[in-house]
């Protein structure tokens, strides 16, 4: 058994500049300062999608690991510090604790870690998105890990052949269920087709039972308990040999599926994947944004970035999310474009029906 390398991907919004849309780069040059000043890391990555900062970590700790978890919070803390001096716009958005206590998971900021032996060459692609929640990644992992269609190496890679197990989250209750694929999909999509209660968590390859992709899972509002802002999530997928493609990995961006999570978090809109360049959404708060970052690890050192979707052969998928754009915003406070009621429970909703109550007269039947 060679050593094992783990990579962390730790995410919060601790403030905007301007509103929502981005990230201002004292901030980023905090973070950076702070991880490559570390000990505990090999190597790291600070990045940003919209107003969302992500630090990007190998290390030898392992997973859950109590000092990386706290070298994160430190980071978001002090940003949050420069956030404040800015008075950039909701500093300190996702920091839902006063103080560190042991590991970040239920913090308030999104978490997405893997452990493994370095393969041969590691090819590893970080996907991060903005004005979106986990289960936005439902479909893309299901389309990389489990449809033939998008992956031709479930059909012509022995290692893959056997299929891919999802471990995934009900984020409502709490629990955990692994469905086997192929054999499963059909029960499986009862349940990630309803993205905003169930995510999948984990991909594991059946063959070697080796870890494929992990996401963010962790609900903001649901930990809070009132609204702060979507859970804009992240997501870890290996690739090569045994894994997706790199194109395989990428495949399911060129459509522009809908996600929740547009302005205020309260909307339905496609999912436009960009170039770092363009990775701060303005229009209507958005549309939702994803980057996907390519590295080849090397001894747990972060070779890259490639910034993969900076690649005209995706102009046509943001064209799409455009024409998608246009037409659900002319729909307005209207459902679909709109969030569901119960998706609405953290926003002036309550309050309004609370106000009304006693003007909603019981008809009889
Ligand atoms: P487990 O509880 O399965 O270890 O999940 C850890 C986690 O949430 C890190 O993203
Ligand atoms: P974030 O969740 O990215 O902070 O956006 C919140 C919002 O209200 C956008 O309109
Ligand atoms: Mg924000
Ligand atoms: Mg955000």
């Amino acid at each position: 058994m060679g050593k094992k390398i783990t990579l962390t991907v730790i995410k919060a919004d601790v403030g905007g500049c301007v509103g929502h849309s981005s990230v201002h780069p004292e901030l980023l040059e905090k973070a950076k300062e702070m991880l490559s000043g570390s000990p505990l890391l090999i190597d790291s990555y600070v990045t940003h999608v919209g107003d969302d900062i992500n630090l990007i970590m190998t290390h030898e700790a392992g997973r859950n690991n109590g000092e990386v978890h706290q070298l994160a919070w430190d980071v978001f803390v002090a940003c949050t510090d420069v956030a404040k001096k800015l008075k950039l716009y909701g500093a300190g958005q996702d920091l839902l604790a006063d103080a560190f206590s042991g590991n970040i998971k239920g913090l308030g900021p999104g978490i997405a870690e893997m452990e493994f032996e370095e393969r041969e060459s590691e090819p590893v692609i970080i996907f991060m998105a903005d004005k979106t929640e986990p289960g936005a990644w439902n479909l893309p992992l299901y389309k990389m890990f489990a449809d033939p269609f998008n992956t031709i190496g479930l059909v012509i890679d022995p290692k893959m052949h056997k299929g891919f197990d999802f471990d995934v989250r009900d984020t409502v209750e709490n629990k955990k269920i692994i469905f086997s694929t192929p054999e499963e999909i059909y029960d499986m999509l009862v349940f990630i087709g309803a993205p905003g209660r169930f995510c999948v968590k984990r991909v594991f390859q059946r063959e070697t039972g080796d870890i494929a992709a992990v996401s963010s899972t962790q609900r903001l509002n649901l930990m809070a308990g009132r609204y702060v802002g979507k859970d804009d999530p992240v997501c870890i997928v290996r690739c090569q040999s045994g894994f997706p493609a790199v194109g395989e990995a990428l495949e399911p961006f060129t459509y522009p599926h809908l996600v929740a999570g547009w302005m205020r978090g309260s909307h339905n809109g496609p999912l436009m994947p960009v170039a770092l360049k363009d990775a701060h959404p303005t229009r209507f708060d958005g549309p939702p944004r994803v980057i996907a970052l390519g590295f080849q690890l090397s001894e747990g050192k972060l070779i890259g970035p490639q910034d993969l979707f900076d690649d005209p052969a995706f102009d046509r998928a943001r064209e799409l999310a455009n024409n998608v754009a246009d037409y659900m915003r002319r729909m307005g406070p209207f459902e679909p474009h709109r969030l569901p009621l119960d998706e609405m429970e953290y926003t002036t909703m309550p309050q309004v029906s609370k106000r009304l109550k006693e003007r909603f007269i019981s008809l009889r039947k």
